[in-house]
């Protein structure tokens, strides 16, 4: 870490592998760089400065300064997130990163747990595309997720999501879900390619099934009060710096999931890509079936309208 006036905490829950640690060891790197060392930043990795959910109300608090938290723990903070996590919102990466940089969709929601909470989402990294994977395989249909303990995170969605699937949802921390798998108290979990080979669940699951069924989204929280304490030139610095730290992260996301990918076969991983007809339709019915709120739905069709798929 550079030699710096004032070290921002930042709290992560992926492994130093992880391809979010580097990029946020470049955030504080180039923070420090356009402040002149007035502010710097040091990364937590591996959840040590406690699991999401606790992490949101710490940063909250000002007792950390920054968290990258998922869609679905800000989803149970505030359900004007909900639109976000829904199935089939995004087409893919380069989609949701178009959103997230449109300040006419975004702008509001991320300045909306401001007055209350004191939490500004500075935006985030994408999680790219969620996959299921189980102990036990292949699996094609939801029969063959029949009575199978499905680790989800702490949303209603994914509850909803993993039962349409066929499966029986348990939800539990990201830190948890290893030994979870290794006990039998799971039988499986679901997540993006990287973080199933950073985490090694490969070891504890072996069958990776390509369904797809979300690309999500992980948000960047400052506390708010931190943000206005700083002179403006440097708060719009640190704002500058997340936002070439987020677009840059679009690329290397895309290649590190290749070489997951990589990983996995090399590891002997048993990749099934399911009939689309089997698990989509079931996905995007149970997404939209979740947004009632008139305020929910036209945010999500102000993202939808967005999607080259819409224009084309
Ligand atoms: C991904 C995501 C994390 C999240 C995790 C999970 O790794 O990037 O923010 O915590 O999934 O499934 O809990």
């Amino acid at each position: 870490m550079t030699d710096v006036d004032r070290v921002l905490s930042i709290s992560l829950g992926q492994a130093e592998s992880h391809p979010s640690y580097g990029s946020l060891i470049s955030f504080g790197e180039r923070i420090a760089e356009a402040t002149d060392g007035r502010y710097g930043a040091r990364v937590y990795a591996n959840n040590s400065l406690g699991d999401q959910q606790e992490t949101v109300q710490l940063v909250s608090d000002g007792a950390i300064d920054m968290a990258v938290i998922s869609g679905t723990q800000i989803e149970n903070s505030s359900p004007r997130f909900l639109p976000m996590n829904v199935a089939g919102v995004f087409d893919d990466i380069d989609h949701q990163n178009r959103v997230m940089l449109d300040e006419s969709i975004v702008g509001e929601l991320f300045a909306s747990l401001e007055p209350q909470k004191r939490l500004s989402v500075l935006g985030g990294y994408t999680q790219g595309g969620r996959h299921l994977y189980t102990a036990t395989g292949p699996i094609e249909t939801p029969e063959d997720l029949a009575g199978m303990k499905i680790r989800v995170q702490e949303s209603e969605i994914f509850l909803r999501l993993i039962t349409s699937m066929g499966g029986v949802p348990t939800p539990m921390a990201y830190s948890e879900v290893y030994t979870g798998l290794q006990a039998g108290v799971l039988d499986g979990a679901e997540n993006n390619e990287i973080s199933y080979v950073t985490q090694r669940h490969y070891e504890v699951a072996k069958h990776f099934t390509m369904t797809n069924h979300l690309v999500g989204f992980d948000f960047l929280l400052a506390n708010t009060d931190l943000l206005e304490e700083m002179d403006e030139a440097d708060s719009d610095a640190v704002r500058e710096a997340w936002a070439l730290t987020q677009s840059e992260f679009v690329e290397i996301w895309k290649q590190q999931t290749a070489d997951a990918v990589q990983e996995m076969l090399d590891r002997g991983v048993v990749i099934t890509e399911p009939d689309p007809e089997v698990f989509l339709p079931i996905i995007e019915e149970t997404g939209l079936s979740i947004l009632e709120d008139p305020a929910d739905i036209a945010l999500y069709d102000a993202i939808r309208a967005v999607s080259e798929k819409e224009g084309a």
